[in-house]
């Protein structure tokens, strides 16, 4: 029997009122959340405190992408406010993965606190291969850069990346089935593309076995959310 992908909903939003009625809304349907840029940067702390006393698991997407000694730093600091998933960029470079997931695993265990998964983004799902003519990259497919970003995320000892849910197999074939996917770039039958290029609907990227899908506008901009989860559930029967 296949495995069911976790929902993670993205909660994208300049309103802390909004982001918390949502969370209430959606209830026992949602166990995890993504707290990303926009949110973090205007409330961060207090939305993540929220969604603990609520008893939901936090993703903590802040894409860190900086020198080792600097990222190394900020996930350790990401543990230290209890969220369950963090993730940094592939494409910052082996020695940064590997500054990072060491880092963590020493101060987490130094410091007697549950590790989080530490994720590494691969090629973001709004990007497809126009982008390597842009930056003159010479890769002859999205699949085939992604495979190169994971293994190497792989060999650095992080958790698992995100990528979209297309690249789900080949990730899985090079890393084993225990490193982890999460996919953005969801999209149900009921809802619009957006700014999303290398897109999946919720029954496909089950059928491919991801672990967490990220959906956000979706079911953040529907006129009834709660009914949205239904029907993306509904999707992947
Ligand atoms: O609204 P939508 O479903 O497109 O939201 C997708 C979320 O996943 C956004 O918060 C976006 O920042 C995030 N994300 C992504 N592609 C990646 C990594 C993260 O779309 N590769």
């Amino acid at each position: 029997m296949l495995k069911k992908p976790e929902i993670i909903v993205a909660l994208d939003t300049k309103s802390l009122d909004s982001a918390q009625s949502l969370v209430k809304i959606l209830g026992e349907k949602i166990s995890y959340y993504k707290v990303g840029l926009e949110s973090f940067v205007l409330f961060g702390h207090t939305l993540i405190d929220f969604l603990k006393k609520n008893e939901k698991k936090v993703f903590l997407d802040l894409k860190f992408h900086d020198i080792p000694n600097t990222v190394a730093g900020a996930v350790t600091s990401a543990a230290e406010i209890g969220v369950d998933i963090i993730n940094i960029h592939c494409q910052g470079g082996l020695e940064m993965m590997k500054k990072a997931s060491f880092g963590l695993k020493e101060y987490c265990i130094k410091k007697g606190i549950v590790q989080p998964k530490l994720i590494g983004v691969t090629l973001l799902t709004s990007l497809d291969s126009k982008y390597f003519e842009e930056m003159k990259l010479n890769w002859n497919s999205t699949e085939e850069y992604v495979k190169h970003l994971a293994y190497n995320a792989f060999k650095a000892g992080l958790d698992g990346v995100v990528s979209s849910a297309q690249e789900v197999k080949a990730v899985k074939d090079i890393c084993g089935t225990d490193f982890l996917t999460i996919t953005p770039g969801i999209r149900p039958s009921f809802a619009a593309d957006n700014d999303q290029k290398r897109i999946v609907t919720p029954k496909d990227a089950y059928l491919l076995q991801t672990d967490y899908m990220v959906i956000g506008r979706p079911i953040t901009k529907h006129e009834n959310p709660a009914l949205a989860v239904d029907l993306i559930k509904e999707e992947m029967k």
